[in-house]
């Protein structure tokens, strides 16, 4: 049995189908309902309260660990109590680039690798996915803004993401491993913005947004110090966030897929 927790998240989502259609026992852990595939069972409870987790956890071999809540140990020490043996981990690039700025997946980690669990770490870069955000601007007048336009990153497909944790969750090999997650190759939003409008056939125009205007935008869903990590990776990111990662090739024995590719398997929520 494997726990899948950000079940109605585009990774966890993704984790949960391909388990499923592998004959994996799944058990998909979320706070709002999610649309499961037949036999996966769903339990929903919130990781701030990790009491509501045993349930989920009692016989289970492995999990898929988000970062949310406060409490990583107890959520872990539930996981073992569980019978849990391993785990892998949802961080993010910035745990390892920024960990000033993101000592919340950082202090998973930390968690992770302290406890005494067979551990794996995935730690990706911005999502493809996040273009999700310009599907009304897009919708309504083909417009897509965003600050920073012309400062390009390796963005990644959360299908990979899911593929590579389905592979550490299933396979030995993958104890011990810190992997870094980008796309196949750095594009700016400006590029982004082009690949969008060639998977619809029209042109979108691409705004691009001051800081603060993108500060402003930001605030409404993010916390003040996000956003601001979030804003230095996107306008100023070191090398280590604009390189790609040979991690995905690695564990998957293909290239990552491309921006392009999400944008045509995702066009319709643009049209
Ligand atoms: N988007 C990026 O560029 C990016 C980059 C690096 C890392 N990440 C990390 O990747 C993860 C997924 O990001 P995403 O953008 O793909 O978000 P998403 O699709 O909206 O997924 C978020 C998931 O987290 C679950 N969740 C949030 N708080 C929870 C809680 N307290 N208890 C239980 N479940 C909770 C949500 O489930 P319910 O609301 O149904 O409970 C949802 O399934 C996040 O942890 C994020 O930090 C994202």
């Amino acid at each position: 049995m494997i726990v899948v927790t950000g079940a109605t998240g585009k990774v966890g989502g993704e984790l949960v189908r391909l388990l499923a259609a592998a004959g994996e026992q799944v058990t998909a852990v979320s706070r709002r309902p999610a649309p499961l595939p037949d036999g996966v069972r769903h339990h929903a409870a919130d990781l701030g309260e990790p009491a509501g987790l045993k349930a989920a956890f009692d016989g289970a071999d492995a999990l898929f660990l988000l970062v949310a809540g406060q409490e990583p140990q107890a959520i872990l020490e539930a996981a073992e109590a569980g019978g849990i043996g391993r785990v892998v981990l949802l961080s993010s690039q910035g745990a390892g680039t920024r960990p000033e700025v993101y000592g919340h997946p950082a202090a998973f980690e930390e968690a992770v690798r302290g406890s005494g669990l067979e551990w794996t770490i995935l730690r990706p870069g911005g999502f493809h996915s996040n273009a999700l955000a310009w599907a009304e601007p897009i919708r309504a007048h083909r417009t897509a803004a965003a600050p920073f336009g012309d400062v390009a990153l390796p963005t990644v497909d959360p299908a990979d993401i899911a593929e590579v944790a389905a592979v550490a969750l299933r396979e030995g090999g993958h104890a011990g491993r810190t992997y870094t997650i980008t796309g196949p190759r750095a594009l700016t939003p400006r590029d982004r913005a082009a690949a969008i409008g060639a998977a619809l056939g029209a042109e979108v125009r691409f705004a691009e947004q001051t800081r603060e205007e993108a500060r402003g935008q930001m605030s409404r869903f993010m916390p003040e110090p996000i956003v601001e990590g979030t804003l230095a990776i996107l306008g100023t990111p070191t090398p280590a966030e604009q390189q790609v990662s040979p991690d995905v090739t690695r564990v998957l024995g293909r290239a990552p897929r491309s921006f392009a590719d999400w944008a045509a398997r995702n066009v319709a929520a643009f049209r």
